[in-house]
């Protein structure tokens, strides 16, 4: 199986204006396109987050954790292929070569209530990596059984990614400087602590994944599963993913 340097979550709260339902952030997403190109050689798998699109549709039909009418469902999905669009636009046009996957239709559901990608998904990605492109994934809604569906966080496919193609470093890009802690950002993390900044960390209005609290938990399920390092960043910051794919330790680095 090939093999990613980076797995990069870009934050729905970096890619999109998070307080403006449906607004893309084109200066941020031109940027961060930059910012990768720059990276040239390196084999980098983008994983992007919900924002205002995801996040804005998600919220008028959950209940209890799914949304179970046909309309809900194709509202959430339509919402993240527009987000798909917009980033697709402006990667291409900054020289990214991205080739977007649909999780939607790239996961299949295991025993137990559990998820894992089709093979045909995993052998694509595979292809993409080596031929020099940039796979893409955001985060979607996923059929269950019984006609209805659930979300799968940008936070969920990174860490299941990060393990499939054995990423050097899982990165998470956000709209802060790291995981804040009483005394301001905590530069470094152990897994044994982490259950404990679990617990401190919280969520965000609007936001239907956990905000920081899911994504650490995300970190915690990619360390127990052998993954590396995580580190999260702010990705709003010019420079800082540039730094980050140079191999700099930016934001809060967690192993
Ligand atoms: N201890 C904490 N340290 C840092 N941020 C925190 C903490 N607790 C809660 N947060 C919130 O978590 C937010 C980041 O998570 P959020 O899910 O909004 O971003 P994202 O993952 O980049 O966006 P998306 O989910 O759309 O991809 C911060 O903006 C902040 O409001
Ligand atoms: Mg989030």
């Amino acid at each position: 199986m090939a093999k990613a340097d980076y797995v990069v979550k870009l934050g729905g709260s970096a890619i999109t204006h998070k307080g403006t339902p449906f607004s893309a952030n084109a200066e941020h997403m031109r940027r961060l396109a930059k910012e990768i190109a720059g990276a040239a050689g390196k084999k980098i798998i983008i994983v992007y987050g919900g924002g205002s699109f995801g996040h804005a549709a998600a919220i008028k039909h959950l209940s209890g954790g799914r949304i179970s009418t046909p309309s809900g469902i194709a509202e959430v999905r339509a919402a993240m292929l527009a987000l798909t669009n917009e980033l697709t636009r402006e990667f291409v046009a900054e020289g990214v070569p991205v080739f977007a996957f649909a999780p939607s239709s790239s996961l299949v559901f295991g025993g137990g209530g559990s998820i894992r990608f089709g093979k045909a998904t995993l052998e694509a990605v595979a292809k993409a990596l080596e031929g020099g492109l940039v796979p893409a994934m955001g985060g979607d809604i996923i059929l269950d059984r019984g006609g209805g569906a659930r979300i799968l966080s940008g936070d969920t496919i990174a860490r299941m990614l990060g393990i499939r193609f054995s990423a050097k470093t899982l990165a998470f890009g956000t709209d802060v400087d790291g995981v804040v802690g009483a005394s301001g950002v905590i530069r470094a993390i152990s897994r044994t602590e982490l259950p404990t900044v679990i617990k401190m960390a919280g969520g965000r209005s609007g936001d239907v994944t956990g905000a920081m609290a899911g994504k650490l938990a995300a970190v915690r399920d990619y360390l127990s599963r052998g993954g590396r390092e995580a580190l999260i960043f702010n990705a709003c910051k010019p420079g800082v993913l540039a730094r980050v794919l140079a191999g700099s330790h930016e934001g809060t680095i967690i192993k």
